[in-house]
Parts: C-alpha cells; structure tokens; sequence
C-alpha cells in the first residue's frame, strides 16, 4: 500500500506561482516563461532530460556545438542554472541512464567518429559520480555504431543496455550494461532503417517490454502504409485509452511532403488507419518538414518526429508536430488534439488528430524546429519547449510556453526507479532520476460519465534522434475526481523467466505524484511505492474551507461550553449559598 509521504519543499514554490499566473493571464492558455526559466541562457539544442543530481526535479540537457550543457533545475529565478562540460568532438546525442548500476546518473553521448568519416558514431560514456560528472572518468566504446543506438533493457536487470548496429557486424549488438560485454542481439539479415525508430515498449500486454524493429528495409516485419514516399519515426502510445498501445507513424505521400498523414496500427490490426489526413487551414496547406540525412551542412535536420504528452489530461495522449507552409518557407509548431473520431475514415479506432491552428505563442515562434512536453514546475501539467532557428548560426533559441490549462482536470504522474540500491545507497542519497527505459504503466478508473475508462504508457521507450521523452509519465484522468481503481506497474524480466514481474496497487488518490520502487526485481509483491499529493487549487479551497468550518465549529463549542461552565459555577454558587444558609 501506499504510504503518504509529506510534501516535498519545492512543490510549494510552484503553487503559490502557478496562483499567480492564474490570477495574471486568465483566458491565456499558454504563458511564455523562458526569461523566468532560462535568464539570458535560453539557447542551444535540447537533448535529453533527467534528474542529474538526484533532487527530485528533472534537469535539461542541451548541446552548443561542442558543449554539453546541463541545466540544473533550481529553486530561484533563473529556474535553470548551465553547468559545462566542453569536450572535442561534435556531440550528436545524449543519453542520460544508469549504466553501471550504482545508482548515479552516468551519462551517453554519441559523437562522430574522428577516423572513420562522418556516417560512424562514437559512442562515450561519461561516469557520475557523487552527483557530478567527471570528465576524466570516462569509457569509449570500441566499436562504432551505423545509427544512434537505442538505450533499453535487453536482459532485465534495471540496468540500461545499448543495441544497434555496429561497424563490425551486420547483425545488431548489444552491450550489456553493467559489465560492459558485447552480445549478438538478434538473427536477422535485414537492415536496419537509418534514422531508426526502434522502441522498447509492451505491446502485447503481458507487461514485458519486448523490442519492437521496424522497418526492416525488407518489409516482411511491418508494411508501411501504400503509397506512402517519405517515412517518419514510429512512436507508441495509448492512442484510443484501451490500455493497450498503438503504433502511430508520421508519414508524406509524395517526397516532398505536400501531402502529409498520420497513420496508426496496433497489435492484432492488419491494416493502417489514418488518424489525421487534412492539413489544410484556410489559404494554406501545411506538410511534415523531410530529414535531410546529408551530413556536410553544419545544421542539425530533425527526423519527422511526433512528441507525445496529455496537453489537457483527458486521458487521450495528444501530440506536438512540426509542420512547413508547404507554399511558403515558414515551419511552425503545432498541437494536435486528440478527440473523437468523425470521419468515415477513423471509425475503427474512435480517435482522430484535429490540430490547433491558431494556439497563440505557439505560432508566434516562427523556424521552429522541434516542440516536445516537458513539465516545468513539477505541478503535474505539460508544458511546451520548442527550439527554433534564428538565435545565432550555430545554435538554436529555447522557448519555454506555460500550460495555464484550467479545467477541473486530474492526473496522476508516475516515475518508476530501477529499485537497485533501495536500501545501501551511497551517502544514502535515494536515487530518484536515473532514467529507467522500460517499465510499463496501466491503470483503469471510471470516467465521469461512469464508463470503465483504462490508459498506459511506457517509461522512456525510445531514445535516439531527439525522442525526448520524460523519464517520467503523467496520465491525464479527465475531470473525474474519482480514485484510481487500479494501476498496474510492470518491469522487464529475464528471459526465460514465466512469470510477470507486475504489481497493483489501488485507489490512488488523483492529483499524486506516485515513485514506484521495484525492488527486490522478483518479488513484486515487495515493491513499494509513495505517494506525493500535489496540492492543487481545488485541494487548497477544500482544506480552507474544512479548517473555516472546524475553527467555526471550535468557536461555537467554545462559547457553549463557557456558557455552561458559567452557568455551571452560578449554580455551584447558588448551592452553596443555600447549604450555607440551611446550616444557619
Ligand atoms: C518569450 O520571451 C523571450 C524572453 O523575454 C523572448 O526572447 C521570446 O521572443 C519570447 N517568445 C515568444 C514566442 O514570444
Ligand atoms: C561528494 O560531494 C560532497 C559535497 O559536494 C563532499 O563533501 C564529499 O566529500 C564528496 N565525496 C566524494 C567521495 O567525493
Ligand atoms: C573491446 O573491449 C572488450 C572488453 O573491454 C575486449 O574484450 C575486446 O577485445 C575489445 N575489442 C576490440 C576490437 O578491441
Ligand atoms: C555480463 O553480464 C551478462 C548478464 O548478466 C552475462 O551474461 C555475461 O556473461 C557477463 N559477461 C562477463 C564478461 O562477465
Ligand atoms: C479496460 O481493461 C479491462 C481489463 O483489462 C477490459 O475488460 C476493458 O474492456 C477495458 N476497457 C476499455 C474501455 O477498453
Ligand atoms: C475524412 O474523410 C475524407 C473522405 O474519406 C477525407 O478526404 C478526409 O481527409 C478525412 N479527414 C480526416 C481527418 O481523416
Ligand atoms: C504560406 O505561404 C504563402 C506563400 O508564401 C503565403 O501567401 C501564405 O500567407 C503563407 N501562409 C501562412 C499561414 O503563413
């Protein structure tokens, strides 16, 4: 069961702000923060995310040419403080993860090969240490990789390995984290599509995340949808709140992207249904912007990527795109909302993609080139960074927008840890961070209208070309205040082993941050899990407004009991008047 655990410091800060702006900017549903948040530092190209010093709030990851800049998030303005790290060579990825299991976030970075020409990547792993960094405590793998490798869990032990294709091999490789030891990861004579979108994500429910390939140049795997020229990168979510999730995949019909769609299948379903086809607002019709794979301009080109996150916590994941004026030159970021399905098309999955055309501070950013969701004060509601062109030649600007949603709506966030120093941690620091690709969440409640409502999702199921995914999960629960029957957490196993490694836990309160700690790994039944309550506006009125009424009642006792107590002492006087005068 869930112990409730008092309110961490930093969650009150964020309150009394997010107050604030409420009161500031109502009718706005997004705020630009990024004075607030970044100062004067507000550029460079966003990686990654993770709790680096084990604080309990996530810090940012950002590249500038060949720095590795980490934002640590802070409780004064500005929010993110720059620690630098300069190295030689062109980083091309970061990789947050614990990959040698002592519980401290070490972290992978992928850079261009020096002796091996531009299409190899090298990859580093930089150790932390008593929450910094050491540059000098490194280890570079020896051998190069085709593509970004992809950070999973290959044999179940919570800790990260690495998979790809390396120069050496046709076939993929593993590198087990841990003792550092190459293996063979599959049979299989295919190739692998470059840039990949593998994902390390339960598909089939069993709550054992098995490892999704797609695109095999060979299509024998998974057929991509007919006609379809330019492919973007697979990403998986709970698309239509089954508790299942579904494969959705960005898409053009001709090479340059004039007409765009967004396909979705899932497991069991053998053709691809599309999700949002009609990317026309008024004069102008909007297209997905194609990767540039030629690695000689200095620009960084960005795969067609859809980032995932409940915007308005109805329990439908929604979705952020880049999109180009397919007549102009101008790309912009776009939300795109989940609701019901009304097209003849969609019917089978009840859901669509309708964008939000005019999302004001959004569409004022012009160039943008990425825009994922990322909580900034920790309070449980996605906010927006996008990164856009224009802030120097080599870098891109940071733009951090607010969410001000304000619509009785409830979530529930989850983080579930690697369990793997629960109790002899060094300086007995709990590791709240250290991003755990993997596990596997789904839970089941009722939704307002008393409907069984389910949802899941995947903690950090991809990680190479910029999936920027959060190392943690928010589940939007709609505007029903109703507990959370169930939730369901489960982790990788071993192979070989029969067993789910899965644990429920109900009636969640809604509005919580839930830590899930898996540990021992094969004792689900002894994992435990604690509870942080947000305290949203709602819950702050209701306490107000209980202590009001209990101080009213206390009053009202007060004054009876000192009316009886007086009438009481009158009576005692009056008693023993009168014995006095019977003695006489
Ligand atoms: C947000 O604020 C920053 C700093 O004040 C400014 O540079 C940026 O242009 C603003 N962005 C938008 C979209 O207004
Ligand atoms: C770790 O850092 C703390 C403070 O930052 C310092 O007091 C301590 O000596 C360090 N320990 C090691 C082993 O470096
Ligand atoms: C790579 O490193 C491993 C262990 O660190 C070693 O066993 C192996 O021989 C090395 N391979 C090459 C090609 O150097
Ligand atoms: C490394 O660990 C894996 C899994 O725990 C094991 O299969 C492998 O034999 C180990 N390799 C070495 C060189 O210890
Ligand atoms: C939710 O999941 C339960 C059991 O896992 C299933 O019986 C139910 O049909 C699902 N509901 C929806 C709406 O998919
Ligand atoms: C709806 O269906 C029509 C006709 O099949 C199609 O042209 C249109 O693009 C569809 N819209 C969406 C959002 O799928
Ligand atoms: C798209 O580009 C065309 C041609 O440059 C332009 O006329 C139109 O206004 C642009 N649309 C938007 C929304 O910027």
């Amino acid at each position: 069961p869930a112990a409730r655990q008092p309110l961490p410091a930093h969650w009150r800060q964020p309150l009394g702000l997010a107050l604030l702006l409420a009161l500031a900017g109502p009718g706005e549903t997004l705020q630009n923060v990024t004075a607030q948040l970044f100062g004067p530092e507000a550029y460079g190209t966003l990686a990654a995310f993770g709790d680096f010093n084990s604080d309990k709030q996530t810090d940012l990851f950002v590249l500038r040419g060949n720095e590795l800049v980490i934002f640590l998030a802070d409780q004064k303005e500005p929010y993110f403080k720059p620690r630098v790290k300069s190295l030689s060579v062109v980083i091309t990825s970061v990789v947050p993860g614990d990959y040698d299991g002592d519980s401290q976030m070490d972290v992978l970075l992928t850079t261009q090969a020096q002796n091996h020409g531009r299409d190899e990547l090298s990859v580093f792993i930089f150790w932390g240490h008593n929450q910094t960094l050491d540059l000098n405590h490194k280890t570079m793998l020896n051998k190069t990789f085709h593509d970004e490798p992809l950070v999973m869990d290959f044999n179940g032990d919570l800790i990260p390995d690495i998979f790809g294709v390396t120069s050496d091999s046709s076939k993929p490789q593993i590198l087990i984290g841990g003792n550092l030891s190459w293996h063979a990861a599959l049979e299989t004579q295919s190739k692998m599509y470059i840039p990949h979108s593998h994902a390390f994500i339960d598909l089939n429910h069993d709550f054992t995340s098995a490892l999704q390939f797609f695109f095999y140049l060979s299509e024998k795997i998974q057929k991509t949808p007919s006609g379809v020229k330019v492919v973007g990168q697979s990403v998986f979510a709970d698309f239509d709140g089954d508790g299942q999730s579904e494969h959705l995949l960005p898409v053009c019909e001709d090479t340059t992207c004039q007409k765009s769609a967004i396909y979705l299948t899932k497991l069991g379903m053998d053709q691809w249904i599309p999700v949002l086809q009609d990317f026309r607002n008024k004069e102008t019709l909007w297209g997905f912007v194609p990767y540039r794979s030629d690695k000689s301009s200095t620009e960084t080109s960005f795969p067609i990527t859809l980032h995932i996150g409940d915007y308005n916590m109805d329990g439908y994941p929604d979705a952020l795109a880049i999109l180009k004026n397919t007549s102009g030159s101008n790309q912009q970021a776009f939300l795109l909302e989940n609701v019901p399905c009304n097209n003849i098309s969609c019917k089978s999955v009840h859901r669509m993609f309708k964008v939000f055309w005019e999302l004001s501070d959004l569409n004022q950013i012009k160039d943008a080139v990425v825009a994922t969701f990322f909580d900034i004060y920790e309070d449980g509601i996605l906010d927006i960074i996008v990164l856009s062109k224009g802030y120097s030649n080599r870098d891109f600007a940071i733009h951090t927008l607010k969410n001000n949603f304000e619509a009785d709506a409830y979530f529930v966030k989850v983080i579930v840890l690697s369990g793997l120093c629960s109790n002899d941690c060094p300086r007995k620091i709990t590791p709240f961070g250290v991003n755990q690709p993997g596990p596997y969440i789904m839970y089941t409640t009722v939704d307002a209208n008393g409907y069984l409502k389910n949802g899941s999702a995947g903690q950090l199921s991809q990680s190479a070309h910029y999936a920027l995914q959060l190392p943690y999960n928010v589940l939007g629960l709609g505007r029903s205040a109703n507990f959370l029957d169930h939730l369901y957490v489960g982790i990788p196993r071993p192979l070989g082993e029969k067993s789910a490694r899965k644990q429920e836990w109900t009636a969640i309160i809604p509005n919580s941050q839930l830590i899930v700690i898996p540990y021992p790994h094969n004792v689900p039944r002894s994992w435990s899990a604690k509870l942080y309550l947000t305290p949203s506006n709602i819950v702050l009125l209701t306490a107000i407004a209980l202590i009001g009424v209990c101080v009213f009642i206390l009053a009202i006792i007060g004054i009876l009991h000192w009316q009886e107590k007086k009438a009481d002492d009158r009576e005692k006087r009056q008693e023993a008047h009168r014995f006095h005068f019977d003695a006489m």
